[in-house]
């Protein structure tokens, strides 16, 4: 189950993010907004993060009007690696390389069909693990101890 969640600003990419999750038989639960009135971006990528957290979902895609604010939010709770993506590299690497388990993304910045590129290509790209698994954890344990054995 994947999570997706926009302020009005982000509003624009949800029906284009949907159209790769059927596409790709993907099961979502979009959380809101599912209005043009403005709301508080923090408010979506918490909630967003909060299901990805306790695991009752998978994945998260967010979306607000750079991607930027949204992911900054979700990045606040613990568990979550949630990546701001404009292009396809950054989104396939922040997978493969980062088990990133959120996208974020700019309606003002990306355009719907690049969305829907880089949605498939995170979606689709697996967390290659090894050398990358132990940069990970390095992240977690920042997080959990807020300092880094060195
Ligand atoms: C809302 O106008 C805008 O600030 C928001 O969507 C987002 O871009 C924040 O980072």
């Amino acid at each position: 189950m994947i999570v997706l969640a926009s302020d009005h600003g982000g509003l624009i990419l949800k029906q284009p993010v949907i159209e790769v999750f059927d596409e790709l038989k993907l099961p979502y639960r979009d959380i809101g907004t599912n209005s043009t009135e403005s709301t508080d971006y923090p408010l979506w990528g918490y909630k967003a993060a909060q299901l990805v957290a306790s695991g009752e979902c998978e994945k998260g895609i967010v979306m607000c009007g750079t991607g930027v604010g949204i992911s900054l939010a979700a990045n606040k709770v613990k568990g979550i690696r949630c990546v701001v993506c404009s292009d396809c590299y950054s989104a396939k690497l922040s997978r493969a390389h980062n088990d990133a388990n959120m996208l974020a993304l700019g309606g003002r910045v990306v355009g719907p069909d690049l969305a829907k590129m880089i949605v498939r290509i995170w979606l689709e790209t697996p967390f290659e693990g090894e050398r990358h698994a132990r940069r990970v954890k390095m992240i977690m344990d920042i997080e959990r101890d807020q300092k880094l054995a060195l």
